[in-house]
Order: structure tokens, then sequence, then C-alpha cells
């Protein structure tokens, strides 16, 4: 534990260090969880997401794209259900005056059990060696079964309570289990309530004509409201989808972990249109696909896990997380939701508008059922940061800080350094940036000796440092190093072009 809250200390730190992430309006002493993305950060990003475009929209003949505004008639979100049913249970502690979400309090006392039966396992694993078998032993230690059930009690007992909306009954499964403040101990609790996440603000010219609106909570609801103009004028026949990426909005009110809970962040959604009856099989081909996607990039299979949850949002009949192994535990990072019909019925009813679909093979209308992807851009950010950054021992006995982000993603392909800031090497590796830039975002170094800029960009998550030197003038070949295995070649500068397509092309990747 104190390892993982290390880790994370670290992630913070360097992703500050060096123009990832930085707090909002620092010089006001910030803003609580609103985060800025540097010089490195907005770039990391922006390869996120057009990763996840790609992958969606331009590998896909039948899914098209969407930018819906962020404003949205007020009554999208009456008829989403967002106005009624978008809240968090909230409970206080009397003596910290700290608030809480009565759900998350529950599960990390789960997540708690779950860490203290995989250290069992593993202290186990060691002691056995090679003839250890995990099932067995999960399935007959007596202290592995006993976490596991207390684990699996304490979550079905919440998904029961907040399904039946029992507020009372969460609060009195906080006192049994005993979970008392995360920052004081104390187990004084106030009854749980529950608060709307969603941000009120006024469109108008003076206070008596304004009408009140909403920030949007979800991306969701511009793809459901514009889907027959999407399917109408792009002739889409159903299954088909619509991808949006997009800033939303919650008033989270337990909003910590650094970028992983936000009041402002963005979302990578899709909604995909199919026939009523046909949901659960498209639901199945996008956990498969979505857990692929995630796998491509490279950070450990190991890193994802299903959760399917027991407790469904008032507009789905099946859902799951993909959730990442963060710095402080296995936590949500996308959700695919079966929404059946229920926002396209809803926006008909509100609106008064039919959103049916003809198909010509059924030779029938009907309101088409949706299977939704959606994934937080700024989580998926910290889970690939996070992931990708190293403390390494090297065999020299010294060690190093590495950011080994995926090559496709690093904000940065290339820096050039030219060995020394003279002899006509800076002409040269100028002559490679003006080469290479059309196709790729190099940087150029020349401050300090080779070995610490090096270490540098290999903090930095550069992937390919070429270095120029006098030997470049003779024989037109510079030194290439790899960041993850600090191999150096020797290539032509010709060769250059090639050797960088090959780490970012997107199709090694996503193949
Ligand atoms: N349209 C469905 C929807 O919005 P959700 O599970 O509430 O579902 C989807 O959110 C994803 O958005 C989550 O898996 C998470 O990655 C991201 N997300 C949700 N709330 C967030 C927050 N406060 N800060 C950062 N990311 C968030």
């Amino acid at each position: 534990m104190a390892q993982q809250d290390d880790h994370f200390k670290k992630v913070i730190s360097h992703a500050k260090e060096y123009g990832y992430i930085f707090g909002s309006s620092e010089i006001y002493d910030g803003l609580s969880a609103v985060y800025d993305y540097g010089q490195n950060g907005v770039e990391l990003k922006k390869n996120i997401r057009e990763y996840w475009w790609k992958s969606m929209v331009q590998m896909n003949q039948n899914i098209v794209g969407l930018d819906a505004a962020i404003f949205m008639h007020p009554t999208t979100w009456k008829a989403s259900g967002h106005v009624d049913a978008f809240s968090d249970p909230l409970i206080d502690n009397k003596d910290s005056k700290k608030r809480y979400r009565a759900d998350v309090l529950v599960e990390d006392y789960a997540e708690k059990l779950n860490q203290k039966a995989e250290k069992e396992i593993a202290k186990a694993a060691k002691r056995f060696g090679e003839s250890f078998d995990r099932a067995q032993y999960e399935a007959t230690n007596p202290r592995v079964m006993g976490y596991r059930e207390k684990q699996k009690s304490a979550t079905a007992r919440l998904a029961q309570y907040l399904t039946q909306e029992d507020l009372p009954a969460v609060k009195a499964l906080i006192e049994e289990l005993g979970i008392g403040c995360p920052e004081s101990g104390s187990k004084n609790w106030t009854d749980v309530r529950q608060f709307n996440l969603m941000f009120g603000t006024k469109l108008g010219a003076s206070a008596e004509t304004a009408t009140d609106l909403y920030l949007r909570p979800e991306t969701a609801q511009g793809i459901f409201v514009n889907y027959l103009n999407v399917q109408k004028t792009g002739r889409m026949k159903i299954p088909f989808g619509i991808a949006q990426t997009g800033k939303a909005f919650r008033n989270e009110i337990v909003a910590r972990q650094f970028i992983f809970r936000m009041r402002e962040f963005e979302q990578m959604e899709m909604q995909f249109f199919v026939r009523p009856g046909e949901e659960m099989k498209w639901y199945e081909h996008w956990k498969e696909t979505r857990l692929k996607w995630h796998k491509s990039l490279g950070l450990g299979e190991e890193n994802y896990r299903f959760h399917d949850h027991e407790k469904l949002a008032h507009y789905a009949n099946a859902a799951t997380d993909i959730e990442f192994n963060f710095p402080f535990g296995f936590k949500e990072l996308e959700g695919i939701h079966s929404r059946t019909d229920f926002d396209l019925k809803a926006h008909e009813e509100h609106s008064g508008k039919k959103l049916q679909f003809f198909d010509p093979e059924l030779n029938k209308s009907y309101v088409p059922y949706v299977v939704e992807t959606s994934i937080g851009l700024d989580r998926m950010f910290l889970a690939v940061f996070s992931a990708s950054l190293q403390d390494e021992e090297l065999e020299n006995g010294t060690s190093r800080v590495v950011l080994k982000l995926p090559a496709i993603l690093a904000p940065v392909k290339a820096a050039i350094l030219p060995l020394v800031k003279k002899d006509g090497l800076p002409e040269v590796a100028q002559k490679i940036i003006d080469d290479l830039k059309y196709d790729y975002r190099v940087a150029y170094d020349e401050k300090d000796a080779v070995g610490r800029r090096y270490r540098r960009q290999d903090a930095a998550g550069t992937p390919l440092c070429i270095t120029v030197d006098h030997d470049t003038l003779e024989d037109n070949m510079v030194t290439v190093r790899d960041r993850d295995t600090m191999e150096q070649q020797r290539v032509l500068i010709t060769d250059l072009p090639d050797i960088l397509n090959k780490k970012v092309n997107f199709r090694h990747w996503i193949a």
C-alpha cells in the first residue's frame, strides 16, 4: 500500500515536472479537482484521442463521428433521467467534517479485503514455488476464503440497498463494517443523502428571461438527440454507431485521486444502434473489442479486468466496467452498457418526435436498442502515464527514471541531439528535423553531455534519440538509441523515416 502511494506521488510530481499536467489556475492556489494539460500533456491526450477515434471511426465503415454542443435543451436532461436520478449517495463525518460517497467507502473497504487476499496468495506462491496451484489455494485456504466471502457480501449488500434506494440501510452497513473516516478514523457518521451531480447555468441576457441550462454530464445525449439526423443524412443501416469525444461536467463532491475523478473531464463515447433483441450479442462484441483495444497498447494484460455491475444504472439492462490497475488499485476505466431503447424512447416521449428506424430486411419500424462504450480520456491518460512511469535499476549499478509510453502515444517521437554545439553538427541535426517534422513531432536538444540528454528524454517519454556526431559529416549516418532497451544502432539518415514509421505506425499497433 505504501509502495502504491509512493508511486502515485511520483506520478503526480513527474506529470508536473515534465510539462504533462498542472493544477488549474495555480498562481491563485489552484481549483480543487480541476487540471490543465501542459505542452506534453496536450500531445499525449491528443494522441490517445486519435488512437481511439481511428480505431472507432476510421476502422469501422458503420461508425461515424459527431461533435454536438455542450449546451443542450434542458428537456434533454429531464428525458434522460439525469434531473431525477443522476445523484450520488453522500455521507459526512461529523468529527472530521469530511464528505464522502457512501458507496465508495464500502467499495474501498471491499478492495482492501481483495488486496489482503491477494497478499496471502502471493506469499503462498512464493512459499510453494512452481508447484503452486492458485485456484486450489483460493478455494481451500480459510483466510483467503474468509476475505473473499466478506468482500462479496459487502458489495452485494451495497448493490441491493442502492437498488432499493434504502439509504438508512447503506449507513447501517457502513457502521456494521466498522468503516472509519479515511482521514481521521472517526466512525461518527451523518445520515446518507442523495446529491445531484449536474452543474446548472443560465442562458439569456436578464435574470427574468434567462433559461436554466445544465452543462452536459455525459456526451451520450448529444448522440441520442442527433441519431435520426445522422441515420437519415448518412443513410446508415442498423447496426451502426455514432462516436463522439468532448467535455463533460459533474459536480463530483468527492473529487480526489488527481485526474481520476474530475469536475470537468473529457469522454470518448460510442453509441451502437442495434435491432431489439440483438443487444446482448453486440454487448459481448464490444466488451471483447474494447478490451483488445486496451491490450494493444502493451501496458500489461494483467492490469485489466472486467467488473460486471450488480446495481444497474436507470437506463441499462447489462453493464460492465473495464477496470485498470491504477496506482491506488483496480478502478473503473471504461464502461460498456446495454442501454436498451431507454434513451430514444424517452426522447420520443418528451419531444413528441418519432425516432424510429425502418428496417427493410424485417419490413418494420422500431426504436433501436443501444450498446454504449464510454471511456474517460483523462482517466485513460492516467492509466497510460502511471503504468509507463518506472524506476529502473541498471546493470552498471545506477538507476534511471523512464516513462515508457507506448510510442504511438508519445508526445515527441524522437529527439535529435548534436553531440556538440559546433563543427556543423547542429546544422545537420536541424536538417534532419526539417525533414521529419512533416510526419512526426520531433525535438532538438543540445544542452549538457549526451548521457544526461538521454536521461532527460527517457524521463520525458521520448521513444528514440538520434545523435549526430563528427562521423555523420563523413558517412551520413547517425546513432539511434531506443528508450526502452537503451540499445544503440548506427543507421543512414535516409533510413530514419522508415525507422520512425515502424515505431509509430497505427497499423502495427492496432492489428
Ligand atoms: N454515458 C455513460 C457514462 O457517462 P459513466 O460510467 O458515468 O458512464 C463513463 O462514465 C466514463 O467516463 C467512466 O468510465 C470514466 O472513465 C469517465 N468518468 C466518469 N466520471 C468521471 C470524472 N468525474 N472524472 C474523470 N472521468 C470520469
